[in-house]
């Protein structure tokens, strides 16, 4: 099989044929050419239990963590629902085409900086602010507050949302699906004053307003969470404060 990787800074592609066992990952692929290929090969991984978010890369177009998606995956159809983006060439013979996540400027090969990623979210301040009197023990959060919450805690930062969104491609600004879900999961926090003022932050054209509903960051997240659910609701509960209501 032929797997095609982005090397360097920008532009160029090495193909490698290799013989893929069965059941490999895109980063057990990764490591199998690094170990016996190219020592070379420069990629980002740390956990490889798709809980630190750092091996994000498009494989055949679509944002994936490489330790969670098997090769098997990418050789199939797209399932439905599946979002692939037209980003690059087809590999002849149905190869694999392995590149750095899009939108954050590329270090070498398949490392990215992830600073603008980072930068954005840090600007919605996305950390308990908590209101109200302190209680004298422990805050106590309901299970069904607990389980709204859980949709966003669920983010581990991956980026993928934000690899697969052209608004992050075309918005100046927009601080990215992830961060807006991160700042709702603050909003809905029982621990906070629950004042609508903490989504004022992005009640702006490049921020709330800027999502067109794509979905993209709902279908590519390894960890079910809906950015575009939080968005929406946090649209209504403006528009609402707006109108009086
Ligand atoms: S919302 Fe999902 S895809 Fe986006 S950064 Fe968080 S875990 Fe990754
Ligand atoms: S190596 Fe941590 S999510 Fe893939």
């Amino acid at each position: 099989m032929i797997i095609r990787i982005h090397r360097g800074k920008g532009g160029k592609y090495d193909d490698f044929d290799i013989e893929a066992a069965e059941g490999m990952t895109v980063l057990d692929l990764l490591f199998y050419i690094q170990e016996n290929v190219d020592p070379s090969l420069a990629f980002r991984y740390s956990c490889r239990g798709a809980a630190c978010g750092s091996c994000a890369v498009l494989a055949n177009g679509l944002p994936v963590l490489a330790c969670k998606t098997p090769l098997s995956k990418l050789t199939k159809p797209a399932e439905n629902g599946q979002v692939f983006l037209p980003v690059s060439a087809e590999i002849p013979g149905g190869g694999i085409l392995l590149e750095p996540a899009p939108y954050l400027p590329v270090i070498r090969d398949l490392v990215v900086d992830w600073e603008p990623f980072f930068e954005k979210y840090r600007k919605l301040e996305p950390v308990l602010k908590a209101g109200g009197e302190t209680p004298e023990k422990e805050y106590i959060v309901g299970h069904d507050e607990s389980r709204e919450m859980e949709k966003y805690t669920n983010c581990i930062l991956c980026a993928l949302c934000w690899s697969a969104c052209p608004i992050v491609a075309g918005v100046e600004g927009y601080p990215g699906p992830a961060a807006l879900a991160k700042l709702f999961r603050f909003y809905l926090d029982p621990r906070e004053s629950g004042d609508i003022d903490r989504l004022s932050i992005a009640d702006n054209e490049s921020g709330w307003w800027a999502c067109d509903f794509y979905t993209n960051c709902k279908k590519v997240c390894p960890k079910g969470v809906p950015p575009n659910v939080a968005i929406g609701r946090a649209r209504k509960l403006l528009k609402d404060k707006e109108e009086g209501k």
